[in-house]
């Protein structure tokens, strides 16, 4: 079973330090958890710090797995290299791999992921080409060609459309369900967030503010000390967990 757990942790950019102890359980691997929390709060800083791309002190604790099988999509995916959709899966699953040959099942496993994210038709278009959503799902395949075992997203349904949003977070849960890897996404959308993350961690101004089951965590109070919006969740005719937004107070 693989699980990933803070401990302690700390992050910063230079001196200026964005968290200075954080902690959490050990968050299972087989379904979603959610980070939440208002702009600049620091999610994507926390991914930084798990990913290893910030120092600090403290520790994130993998097991049943190690960093090499950690993937990290950020936020701004920069994609100006002059590659087709498909070569840059492939450089993707290469990554970390010794050698340029491919074989069978690393042309199947590429093949296989544009089918997954419905973006076969893209194969042989140039990155440069492509639409913000067709960019954030190929960033997405890039991060999950490798079968990786601790993935981190940022915000990855920020540039879809509806379709594409519930899509992309129905491969992510089934994909987690299967492999029992520990994912965490970035959301703003609490509405998805309730849908398909089973754990949300809540975070502002460098502090874990709640970690724990989602409908624990994105309760009223909370939502108002967050974002400071008054906000209910009420139970929509087929019986789902809905947020309603009342306005700010
Ligand atoms: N490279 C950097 N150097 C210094 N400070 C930074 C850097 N990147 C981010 N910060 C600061 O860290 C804090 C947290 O930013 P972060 O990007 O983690 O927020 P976020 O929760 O991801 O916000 P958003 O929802 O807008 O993406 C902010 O105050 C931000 O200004
Ligand atoms: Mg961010």
């Amino acid at each position: 079973m693989v699980s990933l757990q803070l401990d302690r942790v700390e992050a910063r950019y230079g001196r200026k330090v964005i968290y200075a102890d954080v902690s959490t359980p050990p968050l299972p691997g087989g379904s979603l958890t959610a980070l939440v929390g208002p702009n600049a709060a620091g999610k994507s800083t926390l991914f930084r710090r798990i990913a290893g791309q910030l120092a600090g002190a403290g520790e994130v604790r993998l097991s049943g797995t190690d960093k090499a099988s950690l993937r990290y999509m950020p936020q701004d995916t920069g994609m100006n290299a002059a590659l087709s959709v498909y070569e840059s899966v492939i450089l993707s699953l290469k990554q970390g791999r010794g050698g340029w040959r491919l074989t069978e099942d690393e042309l199947h496993a590429v093949d296989e992921i544009l089918q997954l994210l419905k973006i076969e038709a893209l194969a042989g278009k140039q990155l440069a080409e492509l639409s913000g959503g067709q960019r954030q799902l190929v960033s997405i395949g890039q991060t999950l060609v490798s079968q990786p075992r601790v993935i981190l997203l940022d915000e990855p349904t920020s540039a879809l459309d509806l379709y594409r949003q519930y899509e992309v977070l129905e491969v992510l849960r089934a994909y987690v369900e299967r492999t029992g890897a520990v994912a965490i996404l970035a959301l703003h959308d609490l509405n998805q967030v309730m849908r398909v993350c089973t754990t949300t961690i809540a975070v502002a101004n460098g502090r874990i503010v709640a970690t724990g089951p989602t409908l624990e965590v994105l309760r009223p109070a909370l939502i108002r000390e967050l974002y400071g919006i008054e906000a209910r969740v009420e139970t929509c005719s087929r019986g789902c967990p809905m947020m309603i937004v009342d306005g700010a107070p």
